[in-house]
């Protein structure tokens, strides 16, 4: 299945993304994810993203598409994929239809105060993508499942998270829009502990 996660900025793409892709086998393709991996190996990329990025603000559309037309095309995406952050913008969906055929959108429903409260304390493992909260994390500092340093993202300081949010209410919730009319919608209750949430997507997946 080729699968879209939609949801604003801490509803649990990445959490939910990863639990999913594992239980299907199939990859996650986080455009954060490789847009931060490329930032720290200092390629062309990374050095145009980094303002963006930082300032809690879209990378423009061309640079996207480009990074997520050449993932789509590697053999393992040959069997289905989840893309985690991607499409974010209209231009951004419109140009997934001529590369892709989506089977579902799963769009993470979690309210604003919520998200502020996830964002300001997760920490992230920048060689494998791990997600974690600093709740569950006992003052561990390394991942669970790398070993690798867990970090504090750069734009999860207070101020960039409010900016991700207005951004993501201007420019990415219309796509929600955009896919109930496709008919491939499919909105979860993000705000259900890890569990549910997994087994509530597993479930509509099926259906
Ligand atoms: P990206 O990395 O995609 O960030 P985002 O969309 O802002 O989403 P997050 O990764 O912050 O949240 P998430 O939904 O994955 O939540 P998570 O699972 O981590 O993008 C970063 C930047 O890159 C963008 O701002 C932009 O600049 C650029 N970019 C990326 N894609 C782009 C695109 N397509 N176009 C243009 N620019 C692009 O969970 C969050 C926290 O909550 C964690 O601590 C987690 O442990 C906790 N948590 C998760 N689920 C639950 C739960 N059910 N209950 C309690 N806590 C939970
Ligand atoms: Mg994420």
């Amino acid at each position: 299945m080729n699968i879209i996660f939609l949801g604003p900025p801490g509803a649990g793409k990445g959490t939910q993304a990863q639990r999913i892709c594992n239980a299907l086998n199939i990859p996650q393709i986080s455009t954060g994810d490789i847009l931060r991996r490329a930032i720290k190996e200092q390629t062309a990329t990374g050095m145009k993203a980094k303002s963006y990025i930082d300032a809690g603000k879209l990378v423009p559309d061309d640079v996207i598409i480009d990074i997520v037309k050449e993932r789509l095309q590697q053999e393992d995406c040959q069997g289905g994929y989840i893309l985690d952050g991607f499409p974010r913008t209209v231009p951004q969906a419109e140009a997934l239809e001529g590369i892709a055929n989506i089977d579902a959108v799963v769009d993470l429903d979690v309210a604003d105060e919520e998200l502020i409260n996830r964002l300001s304390g997760r920490r992230v493992c920048l060689k494998c993508g791990a997600t974690y909260h600093v709740n569950m994390l006992g003052g561990e500092t390394k991942c669970a499942a790398c070993g690798d340093n867990l970090i504090q993202r750069a734009d999860d300081k207070a101020e960039t998270v409010l900016n991700r949010l207005t951004v993501y209410h201007q420019q990415t919730a219309p796509l929600v829009d955009f896919y109930q009319k496709k008919g491939l919608l499919k909105v979860i209750d993000g705000a259900q502990d890890m569990d549910t949430i997994f087994a509530s997507i597993m479930e509509t997946l099926k259906g």
